[in-house]
């Protein structure tokens, strides 16, 4: 089961004090070392994780990928070896964090080097490499995913009405909760702050983890924040930015300096990535955690890895500020082809299989790693994993323009120090609002 269910949520609000604690605590040195030898999640140490896989007898042509979930994209690549002998691909994995995965494919078509013929790219690249002319146009494919990828992994595939790249996995937030330590999961954000905070005092261990580093994902942590309080980038047609209209992008920095202040962040959040967040959580040693579905089977303990949380957690999605809606970014990897690439066509051809062939997207399932594929959805008993359907259905896409790496890194260096309070607030959403504005002429 990918999206095995922990104990259903006791009724009796706080847990009594002090239960638990100990074990927790010995757990955490082991959940450490874990961090360093998984091969799932987002925590690799830089530089340790680029190179092939050595799935191929004979390579054909490679498959750059995010070295994050590195087991699942190992087996859908030894999927397709096995179907197609003649034509096997090597995985190279880039570093797991999506900054550095693009940074690595930049350097590659920038340098004209071409090692890569199918680039894993994060959804949020589409334009960016679209521009550059660094990825073939895949746009007479479309009828091939149209109504059988999920709609808005097609879209975040698309520059200017064009497909570039072709959905592979999607990705949306679960809120991670301990079910012997509250009782319901929080609707709003103020309700997590508040039984976050009184929780985590009366057990010794941090309220809420998540990512906090200086990177894309402290990016999309800001970003649910801000649409969870009613926040629009953009205006409809896409011509302005409305990123100070209404009060949003105040009250989401705002929730963050105050969290941080007052301790409801764990310490170290501010350079937690995903992995580190779940490390910490699997030790017992936070009460929330905001983290992609890829955690379930290494929290529930059906990974074989040791879990101090295994029977007391509980996916939700993620609360907003008035207890309405869904406010997950819609995350994922689409798969384009490289315009160096000497194996176009059979570049095309795993492209296409990886976004619509049954057996690959079951196996994204299997390992918790969304697929885009509706059908698998429809086809789902587990109730995490319908929850997740609806979640992905009401994300919210961070729009993939041209200039969008402009604007990611705009929040990453104004409203970061801003939560640390190392920054005034108003001076520094101007300069994202500014860097919003730019990133829409960049088109
Ligand atoms: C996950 C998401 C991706 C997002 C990243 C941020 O990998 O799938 O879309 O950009 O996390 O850390």
């Amino acid at each position: 089961m990918p999206f095995a269910q922990a104990r259903p949520a006791r009724p009796g609000g706080l847990r009594p004090r002090g239960r638990g604690r100990r074990a927790a605590r010995s757990l955490a040195a082991g959940a450490a070392a874990l961090l360093l030898v998984l091969s799932t999640g987002c925590g690799a140490p830089p530089g340790q994780e680029g190179g092939g896989a050595g799935l191929a007898d004979d390579p054909r042509f490679v498959w750059a990928v995010t070295g994050a979930d590195r087991a699942v994209h190992e087996q859908v690549a030894t999927l397709w070896n096995e179907t197609h002998p003649d034509r096997q691909v090597e995985i190279y994995f880039l570093a797991p964090t999506a900054d550095e995965q693009r940074q690595a494919m930049f350097q590659d078509l920038q340098s004209r080097a071409g090692q890569f013929d199918v680039l894993g790219l994060d959804v949020i690249w589409t334009g960016e490499f679209a521009d550059f002319g660094y990825v073939e146009s895949l746009e007479d494919l479309r009828p091939e995913v149209e109504g059988v990828s999920l709609d808005g992994a097609v879209d975040t595939a698309q520059w200017r009405q064009e497909l570039f790249a072709l959905p592979y996995s999607s990705n949306g937030a679960f809120l991670y909760y301990r079910t012997d330590l509250v009782d319901e999961p929080p609707r709003t954000w103020q309700e997590l702050y508040e039984t976050g905070i009184e929780a985590a005092e009366e057990e010794g261990i941090s309220g809420f983890v998540g990512q906090g580093d200086r990177y894309e994902g402290f990016v999309v942590s800001y970003l649910e924040l801000f649409w969870a309080a009613g926040g629009e980038l953009f205006d409809e047609e896409q011509t302005r930015t409305t990123f100070l209209e209404g009060g949003a992008a105040a009250t989401a920095l705002d929730f963050m300096t105050r969290a941080h202040a007052d301790g409801l962040f764990a310490e170290g959040y501010d350079s937690m990535v995903e992995d580190d967040a779940r490390a910490l959580f699997q030790a017992g040693e936070a009460v929330y955690m905001r983290n992609w579905p890829y955690a379930v089977p290494l929290l529930s303990g059906e990974a074989g890895e040791e879990s101090a949380v295994a029977d007391d957690f509980a996916v939700a999605p993620l609360p907003t500020f008035d207890g309405q809606g869904g406010t997950s970014a819609l995350g994922g990897l689409n798969n384009a082809v490289s315009t160096l690439s000497d194996e176009k066509e059979l570049a095309r051809e795993f492209v296409l299989w990886a976004a619509t062939d049954p057996d690959a997207q079951a196996l994204l399932a299997r390992n918790s790693l969304p697929p885009t594929m509706e059908s698998v959805y429809d086809d789902a008993e587990d109730p995490n994993f319908r929850m997740l359907g609806d979640i992905l259905a009401q994300a919210h896409a961070r729009p993939p323009v041209p200039g969008y790496n402009s604007l990611s890194l705009a929040i990453q260096d104004g409203l970061h120090p801003a939560f640390l309070g190392q920054a005034e607030a108003e001076p520094s959403l101007e300069a994202v609002e500014r860097a919003a504005d730019d990133a829409l002429r960049q088109e």
